[in-house]
């Protein structure tokens, strides 16, 4: 049985949050296909709002506080990325943005991603299109094609309505597709790993041993 982890990043910043409700169903909906497809799953499910102080921390030093930095090395090491904000303002919320932008620029590359999103009005929905979707693209990941947007009227007394259910099932469905399609992650990349073989780097690329 292959063993996948799934890391699941809410933004939201209520308590309780419609994103942390729309983030855990993507993530229930993706754990239950690749289950049923017959992988062994690991949810790690990330609420920003705990790690705010730290990412601004990281903005302003460089370098990621602990706790910060595990949560990092899980959601660049896992199979694949659950990301889910409120809109604010026609985008992302700020904290979203200043998460992605503290993780390496190549550490979600090849990733397979899925984006959802909650807002205040329907009419925002392609946010997700102009403004999430376009940050992945920047940072080489592959984002399904189904982004799951909720508005206050897809919940019904706090589950989601039939259309949303829907989009729910079909987006977790492409998800399992793209990480069954790759090889069970091996971990965050190690940062301080040498690029050139120690030979090379002695000026000896053959493999003959050095005096
Ligand atoms: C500062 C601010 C700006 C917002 N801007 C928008 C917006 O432009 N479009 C929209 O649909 N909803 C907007 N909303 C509503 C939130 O997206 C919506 O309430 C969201 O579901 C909150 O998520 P949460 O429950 O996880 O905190 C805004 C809310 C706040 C606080």
């Amino acid at each position: 049985m292959t063993r996948r982890t799934l890391a699941v990043v809410s933004a939201g910043l209520s308590q309780p949050s419609s994103t942390r409700l729309l983030a855990d169903q993507l993530a229930a909906a993706t754990r239950d296909e690749l289950v049923r497809r017959g992988s062994e799953v690991e949810l790690h499910v990330v609420d920003l709002r705990e790690y705010a102080h730290d990412v601004v921390n990281n903005m302003l030093t460089g370098f990621a506080p602990a706790a910060l930095r595990e949560v990092i090395d899980t959601v660049t090491g896992a199979d694949g990325l659950i990301a889910v904000t409120p809109i604010f303002s026609a985008s992302y919320n700020g904290l979203f943005k200043s998460f992605f932008d503290v993780l390496d620029s190549e550490s979600l590359v090849d990733r397979p991603v899925l984006i959802g999103a909650t807002g205040g009005t329907a009419r925002h929905s392609l946010a997700l299109e102009h403004a999430v979707r376009p940050m992945f693209a920047y940072l080489r990941s592959v984002v399904v094609p189904t982004a799951v947007f909720a508005a206050p009227e897809d919940w019904a007394d706090g589950t989601a309505d039939g259309a949303l259910r829907a989009r729910i099932r079909r987006a977790a469905g492409e998800l399992a597709d793209q990480i069954e399609r790759r090889p069970p992650a091996t971990g965050p990349a190690d940062p301080f790993a040498l690029t050139t073989d120690f030979l090379q780097m002695l000026g000896r690329g053959d493999g003959e041993p050095v005096n």
